[in-house]
């Protein structure tokens, strides 16, 4: 029997006695749906996908986005990305390494972003390698009502790279010109409303965000500014260890988060490596 239980956290849920290789049915789907969207952070423990269990569970949720930077696709899967330290495919390059260690949520830079993001656990160091979460519904309710009425109307600008290595963040990899114009600036709301809940939440006031629609490029950035700090207040922070077989997931129109920094693999226990899965849309199960 599926069993649906509280983090011992802020926030957050985890999952024991689901299958997913085996599949996973309307009415169970639909069970982690509403956690998810409830406790914004979902952790599926115990799980033994392959790439195909794995992505079609995926599908579940939305359409899977190709990730803008096509070389860090998985080979044969390019619905899904390798995230981690690991060498085995080449990638091993501080910026690639770390080109989630900053305050984000995914696909922000596009018109159409993501929704939810799922991560596999196949390999995970003894030390370091967690993700830190922001629940951006508990932060809009504890902004004052003076600010809520202020941005309630405000549309950010975003663009990839925008804020590279800002604010006391690591960078991200540039992209290629080909690659840029794929992800024009776009705005999305400071105060977006959940496509499935309608709850209302602050939206992507990190990461790519690089100011306001219609003001002063200061005095947006300040604003945003002010907002993030608000927002990485450790009371609305939940921080994950991963453990090998759990697919951990938040809702991305509902959270930020960042991964800690990591190192380059050097021996046994040290060396990390998930698979990536952001989708966008409604997910069927709500159509
Ligand atoms: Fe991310």
């Amino acid at each position: 029997m599926m069993e649906i239980k509280p983090l011992d956290a802020p926030f957050g849920c985890a999952v024991y006695g689901l299958d997913v290789a085996a599949g996973v049915d309307a009415a169970t789907c639909k069970a982690l749906h509403e956690a998810l969207y409830q406790h914004r952070v979902m952790v599926i423990k115990d799980q033994t996908c392959d790439e195909a269990a794995y992505l079609t569970f995926g599908r579940q949720w939305g359409a899977p986005i190709p990730h803008v930077i096509d070389s860090s696709r998985m080979a044969g899967f390019p619905d899904m990305m390798e995230v981690g330290n690991t060498t085995l495919r080449g990638k091993d390059d501080d910026l690639k390494r770390n080109s989630a260690a900053f305050w984000h949520t995914d696909q922000a830079y596009d018109a159409d972003p993501a929704t939810a993001t799922m991560l596999f656990a196949r390999i995970i160091p003894d030390v370091g390698g967690e993700t830190r979460v922001i629940d951006m519904k508990a932060a809009y309710d504890g902004l004052d009502e003076v600010m809520k009425q202020r941005i309630d109307t405000l549309n950010a600008m975003h663009l990839y790279g925008a804020t590279s290595g800002k604010d006391g963040e690591a960078p991200t990899a540039a992209l290629t010109d080909a690659q840029a114009k794929e992800v024009p600036p776009t705005l999305h709301p400071l105060v977006r409303t959940h496509t499935v809940t309608g709850e209302r939440a602050l939206y992507g006031v990190a990461g790519t965000a690089f100011g306001i629609e219609g003001w002063d490029a200061a005095e947006g950035e300040a604003l945003i500014a002010e907002l993030k700090a608000h927002c990485v207040q450790d009371k609305y922070i939940y921080e994950h260890k991963y453990k090998v077989g759990e697919i951990a997931m938040w809702d991305t129109q509902m959270t930020l988060h960042s991964a800690k920094h990591i190192g380059a693999p050097n021996g046994p226990g040290t060396e990390r490596l998930l698979w990536r899965i952001s989708v966008r849309g409604k997910p069927a199960v709500f159509q």
